[in-house]
């Protein structure tokens, strides 16, 4: 697949089928996905694929927990900056009206709303997912380094078939995912990565999330 067509076709995936992802197929996209860029080369990522037993293992932790304390448990950054300004503001309001709007759940439908975003923490139906973790003493610029790792998987995933969704909504679950894989306490996690085949009749698999123009974020200097 050509890289344009890698970059403009991944969407996020937020309604999986239950068909599972072979094991040496992540395997094979990490060895490619490792060749992503970091300053001084650090490779800052470190990543948990969970899938099969273990994976419904996890699965069947959730929803009570989920049930009892709809909120989680706290977080270890803002996902989001607190009192977001625009143009950041509008565009996450969009983002969640364009998306709702894929289901016919209305604004003021907080119960339709919650029930929507609590499908995160089943991974929306996907049969693996990989988590992110980075070590705590680094900062801003190795984040960035996992991001562009990240971006590297969810890339190649699509170029083999595959969906995903990136899902920070984990972050509130920190203590669960980090005892579950006895992570290192060193180790703070960043993001879930729900992996499967995308469920092609599901409504809100046809969102299409806008993009600002270039005019709004490019400076061209020159020449
Ligand atoms: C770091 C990161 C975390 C995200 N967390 C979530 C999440 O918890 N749940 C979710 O449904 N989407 C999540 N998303 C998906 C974004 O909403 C999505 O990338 C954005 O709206 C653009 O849409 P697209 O990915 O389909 O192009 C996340 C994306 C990124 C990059």
């Amino acid at each position: 697949m050509d890289t344009a067509d890698a970059i403009l076709g991944r969407r996020s995936c937020r309604a999986f089928t239950a068909e599972p992802v072979p094991v040496d197929t992540i395997r094979c996209i990490l060895e490619t996905a490792r060749r992503a860029p970091s300053g001084g080369n650090l490779q800052p990522w470190h990543v948990h694929v969970l899938w099969g037993e273990r994976m419904r293992e996890f699965r069947e932790l959730m929803p009570g927990k989920v049930q009892s304390q709809p909120e989680g448990e706290g977080c270890e950054y803002h996902v989001y900056p607190p009192n977001l300004k625009e143009p950041y503001r509008s565009r996450r309001f969009k983002c969640g009206e364009d998306l709702y709007a894929t289901i016919d759940v209305a604004r003021d439908n907080r119960r339709a709303r919650l029930a929507q975003f609590a499908k995160n923490y089943d991974f929306f139906g996907a049969p693996m997912a990989l988590f992110f973790t980075i070590d705590r003493i680094m900062g801003p610029d190795q984040w960035a380094d996992v991001g562009m790792f990240m971006q590297n998987v969810m890339l190649l995933l699509h170029d083999a078939g595959l969906a995903s969704c990136p899902q920070e909504a984990w972050s509130v679950w920190y203590k669960t995912v980090g005892k579950f894989f006895s992570l290192p306490p060193q180790h703070m996690l960043f993001c879930g990565l729900a992996v499967g085949h995308a469920d092609k009749s599901a409504s809100i698999n046809r969102l299409i999330t806008d993009r600002a123009e270039l005019d709004e974020f490019v400076t061209f200097v020159g020449p």
